[in-house]
């Protein structure tokens, strides 16, 4: 993508013209959290002042308009993932409780005593932690995927750890702290030869490249809407038909019942409704559609490799400077737009802090992967992760800065 085109697209982020601490934002921090583009921020605007009304509710025209704006949303993120209906794709808050859905509804039903749960030692807290929860309510056991100094799961020595007993495998498809693109396909194939069911977090790759459920062959996939262009407090869960079919509703109340009496068992609605208890975020569904609207017209393929380039033109300069260590694979090849590093001599924190007094926004700390931060010997990393919207001169900007601040530090 030329540099011209890139322009115009930032031309769509109004926070992307913000000077921080007197100089031009440069936002490397978007595994954390996208910018938005007009197109969405108006569409919140919109809703409110033209259609805003309770869904599912009315019969009157705003609560129709309304409700037809907030199922078009959901066919639009059906559409973006390849699922076979809307039916499948559930709006929850975010990946976590996509993730907490999964494991308290599907885990408290199919997982017993002497079973195991597979995920990998590169997750997000959000994928360790409910794991562990409901391993100990059920007296079931974590098992953890093995992976190699540089972050790839060794898919030599994986069928000694999914077994029979396995009943759930959940893992990231894009690590948010090594990159890491997981070999999704191959690891799903051996879930299924023993019959257990695969949970494909996909918070750090639906909003990057073309993601496919039935090419994938996932039986649950999880993201967040914040993380690709859209509103924050919204995210989706999807599943698989009889999968969901089977599952027992996550919170009861309004909207997720057909009948209610005073005295007998209250009967569940049909998919998605059942998974969807309580006035749901309409007003940010509808702008989710927004996003994915434009997502399209970007084009996942074209944002990918866009990003690609961003990859290997920053890990190709981060190498030149001795002090700094990647984490992860040093191949470009194997990773999405996210790079953790730290400085031998230079406290994360630090890094992050004199960065932003030169307008540079990036995450430091353990990126909510605790343990994985831990498994390098670190407690803390500093991390840059890419958007569409990232130039090579905010790179350049990035590097410079960082040498200026590695003279600053070490003189
Ligand atoms: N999970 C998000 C991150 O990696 C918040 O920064």
């Amino acid at each position: 993508m030329n540099k011209l085109y890139i322009d115009k697209i930032r031309s769509d982020f109004p926070i992307l013209s913000r000077e921080i601490n007197g100089n031009k934002l440069v936002y490397l921090d978007n595994a954390a959290t996208t910018q938005k583009p007009n197109l969405v921020i108006d569409s919140i605007s919109d809703f409110y002042k033209n259609t805003n009304s309770n869904v599912h509710r009315g019969i009157h025209t705003l609560s129709i308009e309304s409700t037809e704006a907030y199922e078009l949303a959901r066919e639009k993120i059906a559409k973006l993932i390849n699922s076979p209906s809307s039916e499948t794709v559930i709006w929850t808050r975010n990946t976590s409780e996509s993730i907490n859905l999964v494991a308290f509804t599907w885990g408290e039903k199919n997982i017993s005593s002497g079973d195991n749960i597979v995920i990998t030692p590169m997750e997000h807290h959000s994928n360790i932690v409910p794991w562990q929860q409901i391993a100990k309510k059920k007296d079931a056991e974590i098992r953890y995927l093995p992976m190699t100094k540089d972050g790839k799961i060794e898919l030599s020595n994986i069928s000694k750890i999914i077994d029979s007993k396995t009943k759930i495998v959940s893992l990231t498809h894009i690590s948010n702290v090594l990159g890491t693109i997981n070999p999704v396909k191959k690891i799903t194939e051996i879930a299924h030869k023993n019959d257990a069911v695969v949970l494909l977090d996909a918070a750090q790759s639906v909003p990057h490249m073309p993601v496919d459920v039935i090419e994938l062959d996932v039986d649950f996939l999880t993201f967040s809407i914040h993380k690709m262009m859209g509103p924050t407090g919204i995210g989706i869960l999807y599943g698989k038909k009889h999968i969901l079919s089977e599952m027992p509703p996550y919170m009861f109340g309004g909207d997720m019942i057909l009948e209610v009496s005073y005295e007998k068992d209250a009967k569940w609605n049909s998919l998605p409704y059942k998974f969807e208890a309580g006035t749901p975020n309409f007003a940010d569904a509808v702008a989710s559609g927004v996003a994915v609207d434009y997502l399209n017209q970007l084009g996942l393929e074209n944002i990918w490799q866009h990003e690609k380039k961003i990859t290997e033109y920053a890990m190709n300069k981060l190498s030149e400077l001795k002090k700094i260590h990647i984490l992860g694979s040093l191949d470009s090849n194997d990773r999405g737009g996210v790079i953790s590093f730290y400085h031998q001599d230079i406290h994360p924190h630090d890094l992050g802090t004199a960065l932003d007094q030169r307008g540079i926004a990036i995450r430091t700390g353990h990126h909510c992967a605790m343990p994985l931060v831990r498994s390098y010997d670190i407690v803390a990393a500093a991390r840059i992760s890419f958007y569409i919207y990232n130039t090579f001169e905010e790179i350049d900007i990035f590097i410079s800065s960082l040498k200026e601040i590695e003279g600053y530090f070490t003189k």
